[in-house]
C-alpha cells in the first residue's frame, strides 16, 4: 500500500504520517527532511538558498542516508528549504529517490507537498492535511517552545504564511490537493482524532479498491 500525504507548514501531516505508517507497518519518508538537508548545507557552505547552480549542486551531492534530522527542524532550516525547494533542478535531484522510497515492495507513506501530484500520482490513498494558519502557528509555538527556543508567536504566523504563499505560488509542483485527495482539516482535531479520521478514510478507500 502507498499513501501520499500533503499539506502546507505545521499542518501536523508528519506527526500523522510517522503514526499511520506504524499503524500499517510501512515505510516512512517526510520528503521535507530533503529540502531541509539541502537548504541547511546552503547555508553552511555560506551560499544563498535563492542561488540555483549552488543550491542544484548541493542536491546532487546529497547523501540521503547521511541526513541529521536533528539540526533540521528550526525555522532557518525550513525557510531555507522553502527557497531552495523553488528551483526546478533541486527538485528534479530529489526526485528519483522518493520515487524509489515509494516503489518499495513493503508499501510506504510519504509526506511532503507534491506526493500525490508529482511524486506518486498512483499512490492507492491520499490526504491532503491542512489547518488554518492560525492554528498553525500555534502549535509550532508550541513546538519551538517546548523545545526551549525563544518564540514569539506573531513572527512565526508571519513566516507560515510566507511559506505558502511561496510553496504553493512556485511554478514548479506547487504545493496543492490532488484531484483525488481526502481532505483533512484538522484546525478543531488533536492528533489523536486526526489519526482515526485518517486511518478512517485509508480503510474505507482500501475497501473500495478491492471490492
Ligand atoms: O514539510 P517541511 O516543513 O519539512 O518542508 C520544508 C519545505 O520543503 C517546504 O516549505 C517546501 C519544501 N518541500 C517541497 O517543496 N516538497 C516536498 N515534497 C516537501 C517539502
Amino acid at each position: 500500500m502507498l499513501i501520499a500525504i500533503d499539506g502546507p507548514a505545521a499542518a501536523g501531516k508528519g506527526t500523522l504520517a510517522r503514526r499511520l505508517a506504524a499503524h500499517y507497518g510501512l515505510a516512512f519518508l517526510d520528503t521535507g527532511s530533503l529540502y531541509r538537508a539541502v537548504g541547511c548545507r546552503v547555508l553552511e557552505e555560506g551560499g544563498d538558498p535563492a542561488d540555483a547552480a549552488f543550491a542544484a549542486r548541493i542536491a546532487r551531492a546529497l547523501d540521503m542516508d547521511e541526513i541529521d534530522e536533528t539540526h533540521l527542524r528550526t525555522a532557518e532550516a525550513g525557510a531555507a528549504a522553502s527557497k531552495v525547494a523553488v528551483i526546478p533542478a533541486v527538485r528534479q535531484a530529489l526526485l528519483d529517490f522518493q520515487r524509489s522510497f515509494a516503489a518499495r515492495d513493503g508499501g510506504a507513506v510519504l509526506d511532503g507537498r507534491d506526493i500525490g501530484t508529482v511524486v506518486a500520482p498512483h499512490a492507492d490513498v491520499k490526504l491532503f492535511v491542512t489547518a488554518s494558519p492560525e492554528e498553525r502557528a500555534r502549535r509550532r509555538y508550541e513546538e519551538l517552545k517546548l523545545a526551549g527556543a525563544e518564540v514569539d508567536q506573531g513572527r512565526i504566523l508571519d513566516e507560515i504564511i510566507a511559506r505558502d504563499a511561496r510553496d504553493s505560488g512556485r511554478a514548479d509542483a506547487p504545493l496543492r490537493a490532488a484531484d483525488d485527495a481526502h481532505l483533512l482539516d484538522t484546525t478543531k482535531l488533536d492528533i489523536e482524532a486526526a489519526f482515526r479520521m485518517a486511518v478512517s478514510i485509508i480503510d474505507r478507500a482500501m475497501e473500495g479498491s478491492v471490492s
